[in-house]
């Protein structure tokens, strides 16, 4: 019996003994198991927090390394901005310090939000063509050479353009070597001696235009004033259907500040309780439909307020607030398209960013002829 006794007592000791050294061994499988969990997701959790400046460093530094692709699979070599493209993350804006999307879902375009090579791909799969339309009319001919040379630089490099030169001195216009699948088209206007003519004339000639011959030989127009310079990379990132610029000269100020036409018997009318943003007559665009639709409400409406005797306050600019907003962009131009830096000072807002894209810039001689 008592044999008996201590056999199952060792029986029992043995087995507690088993079951303690499983629960052990479990345990320690279970804390290596979490450890490895939780380096892992602290590894990610670090490649998260990294990534964004290594994106930055890479995009800044703008190498081409050729890597050999016998290190990845076979021997192809490729390069490797082919393999490594901007990649967007979900989690990380482009920009935390500004506005990029509208409440309408248009984009802002301001520097760093995009990857203009693979718009460039998609505008030349597309096989688009722009058209650049000015006006050198009397004296502001003067500032046509600097508004060419420049395009022809920074201008929707790579692509196909047409300059359209609205002009009362053709002989005037100068003969520039264009790059290839460029052309410039003279249309000759007449000459009208005050400002307002001149914008609502502009205005009449590009819808005129639009529906004769741009619709037939262009995708996109773009508007521009002829005394702006491209002194920087102007390319397929603007285009759209109608596109805006925002005024600098009204960059983070409320609407209470633009200077909108406020009086109601002007067909420019906007109620001091309206408004989105400020654009400027100097840069605007779109589809050759959409620019046909805009050109030829504003002109019809300055044709309207010439008749009742009245002239909007800041002319077709202030037509072309009341249009746009009232027919939405699908794009807006951040200030950084239409800088100049006494401007740039004064707000000191962006005062030390990286001025990579100031592109177009507005020439102060204009005012002082
Ligand atoms: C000025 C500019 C004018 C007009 C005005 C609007 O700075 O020279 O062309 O845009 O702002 O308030």
């Amino acid at each position: 019996m008592a044999e008996l006794l201590w056999t199952l007592t060792k029986k029992l000791k043995c087995n507690s003994l088993l079951r303690v050294s499983f629960l052990l061994l479990l345990t320690l499988a279970l804390a290596l198991f979490g450890y490895r969990f939780l380096k892992l997701k602290m590894q990610k959790l670090e490649t998260m927090l990294s990534g964004p400046s290594m994106v930055v460093r890479e995009l800044d530094n703008q190498q081409v390394v050729n890597l050999s692709r016998g290190e990845l699979d076979n021997q192809q070599v490729v390069k490797v901005s082919e393999l490594l493209h901007f990649q967007p993350n979900l989690l990380l804006p482009s920009r935390g310090d500004v506005l990029v999307l509208t409440p309408w879902l248009a984009p802002i375009i301001w520097e760093g939000t995009f990857d203009i090579d693979i718009l460039n791909e998609q505008f030349l799969l597309q096989n688009t063509t722009i058209g650049l339309t000015v006006f050198a009319i009397q004296k502001h001919m003067v500032f046509l050479r600097l508004f060419l040379e420049s395009a022809e630089k920074n201008f929707m490099v790579g692509h196909r353009v047409n300059y359209y030169i609205f002009t009362d001195q053709p002989d005037s216009v100068p003969r520039l070597t264009l790059k290839e699948d460029r052309q410039m088209v003279v249309l000759q206007v007449q000459n009208y001696s005050r400002l307002y003519d001149i914008s609502m004339h502009r205005m009449e000639m590009i819808s005129n235009l639009s529906a004769q011959r741009f619709l037939h030989e262009v995708d996109y127009l773009v508007c521009a004033d002829v005394n702006v310079k491209f002194s920087n990379h102007v390319g397929v990132e603007i285009l759209s259907s109608l596109f805006g610029t925002l005024h600098p000269g009204f960059f983070g100020l409320t609407r209470s500040f633009f200077s909108y036409e406020h009086r109601p018997h002007s067909q420019a009318y906007i109620p001091e309780s309206e408004g989105d943003f400020y654009y400027i007559r100097a840069f605007f665009g779109g589809s050759v439909r959409e620019v046909y639709r805009l050109t030829k409400a504003c002109h019809q409406a300055m044709m309207v307020d010439k008749a009742n005797g009245i002239e909007a306050v800041w002319q077709d600019e202030s037509h072309l607030n009341k249009y746009l907003l009232y027919h939405k962009p699908t794009k807006i131009l951040s200030p950084e398209y239409l800088m100049d830096k006494p401007l740039l000072k004064f707000s000191g807002i962006l005062e030390n960013r990286k001025q990579h894209y100031i592109p177009v810039r507005k020439n102060h001689q204009a005012h002082q002829l």
